[in-house]
């Protein structure tokens, strides 16, 4: 037995030094961690437990036969975050840079099977060259059985991809697959084609970070959801987004300490500015209503015209969804819409409820907007909205106009509460735009035109500059003192706690892509 405990123990050895010292000296002057290290700082401490130490690859072409490491160049298991259960795999780019074979998406798939069988979040550590060149179409084949098990867990366990090195080719596929994507500044890229092919076909001269780097992914293409100033950043935030989510779809998110007493905010009720076009930042309200610290904000950088992320309020998870007046006067356009949309959707898949801040001037005008498809990805939000059956509360700051208030989370499309500040704007459009069209004549002909558009101005403000004609309808459910926001939103939530809405049956829906 002493003799097999032994081989035992150096076999585990040989397992824990993946590539070799050269390779994770290497691996650390880039700033980068190793997969093994990575693992340890995400878990819990000493919470982790291995599978497929010892799988190696199969491979014999190029030599291949002679060139075996344990694990095959990635390391996966299980262990807890915050004490729950996760399934983790982490690409080990000492180990044939990472690469991907047969057994090592095996290996993947093995855990994400049973992520799917246990009801539990996959975290994937992605750093890797991509499809082992060596093995050809099995290394392919490798991928499309991680894409399809992708596919299959949407929606029933989170999914959340760090990227930690390079991910190039089809290998992106996956993670933008999953529900969130983190990705390392300065150390992680994520293209299609890197920059030699695209010199090659567009004759484009840029550097693999300008092409697909963080920043990048973060501002321009919004691909990634959250950067991090190196792994460890990386890893600390993992583990506090996975704190607002459930373990899986039949589950709900955890509740988290708070502190209670009293729960008037007066500073709400000098936030909106005086003047209508005034700018302001709807964070600094999210922040005030909120329990304290617990707003983490989800693509700060890209679309910021519209402002998602998760909260807590009295120590329950919920999504927000929020126009920035600050940004392009909050607006919608294409790209906030669909950012919105994939955010609602999200929170729908895991039962965590939504708040809708509103304070929205319409959609953008404009050539630029209609041929890319503003229609379609304005839709998207409203059919991602309509669609969505957790608790779903709005209020409306100030403006909420044209097409923008019934997108916004209105009472039409299934919103179970609809507050206002006095504030609020709800008019089909803003005071100018309006008279001009249907006073075209009269102010055409009136010889004091600025001074009778001043008055019919002041009229619409009157009439329609408020949300009392809404409220009227029963579209608003009740128009709030600032200050009493947060009590009030607590109420809600509580109130919708056992919320049942259940779509019709369907194969499945037909978002407008
Ligand atoms: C096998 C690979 C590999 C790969 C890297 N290595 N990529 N082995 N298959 N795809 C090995 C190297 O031979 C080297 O081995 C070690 O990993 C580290 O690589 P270096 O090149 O020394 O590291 P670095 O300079 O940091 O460059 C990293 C890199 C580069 C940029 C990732 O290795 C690279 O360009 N690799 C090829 C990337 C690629 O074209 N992959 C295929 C993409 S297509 P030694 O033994 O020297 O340590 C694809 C399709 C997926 O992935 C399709 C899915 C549908």
């Amino acid at each position: 037995m002493q003799d097999r405990l032994q081989l035992l123990r150096e076999k585990q050895a040989q397992a824990l030094e993946g590539g070799g010292e050269k390779r994770i000296e290497q691996q650390h002057k880039k700033g980068k961690l190793t997969a093994r290290e990575r693992i340890h700082f995400l878990l819990d401490e000493g919470s982790f437990e291995e599978i497929g130490m010892l799988v190696t690859h199969r491979a014999t072409d190029f030599g291949m036969d002679q060139q075996k490491v344990y694990g095959d160049g990635v390391i996966t298991g299980y262990g807890t975050i915050g004490g729950r259960l996760v399934y983790v795999f982490a690409q080990d780019f000492t180990v044939f840079g990472g690469s991907l074979s047969e057994t090592h998406a095996e290996k993947i798939c093995k855990i994400m099977d049973m992520a799917m069988r246990n009801g539990a979040p996959v975290i994937g550590l992605n750093d890797s060259g991509g499809a082992r060149i060596q093995e050809g179409v099995s290394s392919l084949g490798g991928y499309a059985d991680i894409f399809y098990r992708n596919v299959r867990a949407s929606g029933v366990i989170p999914q959340i991809s760090a990227i930690m090195g390079p991910c190039a080719g089809g290998a992106v596929y996956s993670p933008a697959m999953t529900d969130f994507i983190l990705m390392v500044e300065e150390t992680s890229y994520m293209f299609v084609t890197g920059p030699n092919v695209v010199k090659t076909v567009t004759n484009e001269t840029i550097t693999s970070e300008e092409l697909g780097g963080a920043l990048a992914h973060a501002s321009k293409s919004g691909v990634t959801h959250l950067t991090a100033d190196n792994d460890v950043d990386c890893l600390d935030k993992i583990r506090r987004l996975l704190s607002y989510m459930p373990q899986n779809c039949e589950e709900k998110s955890p509740d988290q300490p708070f502190v209670t007493g009293e729960e008037k905010r007066p500073a709400l009720t000098t936030m909106i500015p005086a003047h209508p076009n005034q700018p302001y930042d709807m964070r600094d309200i999210i922040r005030e209503v909120m329990d304290a610290g617990s707003f983490m904000e989800i693509q700060e950088n890209f679309a910021d015209n519209i402002v998602i992320g998760f909260a807590r309020i009295a120590g329950k998870s919920i999504g927000i969804v929020a126009n920035q007046p600050a940004s392009l006067a909050g607006v919608l356009d294409v790209k906030s819409s669909k950012k919105a949309a994939r955010f609602v959707r999200f929170c729908d898949c895991f039962n965590i409820p939504l708040l809708v801040l509103v304070d929205v001037p319409g959609f953008l005008p404009g050539a630029d907007q209609e041929w890319n498809a503003i229609i379609s990805n304005g839709a998207k939000l409203l059919y991602a909205f309509s669609e969505a059956t957790v608790p779903r509360i709005t209020l409306i700051t100030r403006k909420a106009y044209g097409g923008a208030y019934d997108v916004m989370n209105s009472k039409h499309i299934g919103a179970d509460l609809n507050f206002a500040w006095p504030s609020a704007e709800i008019a089909v459009m803003g005071a100018k735009g309006a008279i001009e069209i249907i006073f075209k004549k009269e102010i055409d002909e009136t010889s004091d035109r600025a001074s009778r558009m001043k008055e019919l101005e002041e009229e619409y403000n009157e009439t329609f500059a408020n949300p009392y004609k809404a409220a009227n309808r029963g579209f608003i459910d009740e128009v709030i003192h600032p200050e009493d926001t947060r009590r009030k939103l607590i109420a809600g939530f509580r109130m919708l706690e056992n919320k049942v809405d259940r779509l019709p049956p369907k194969k499945h829906g037909n978002i407008p892509l």
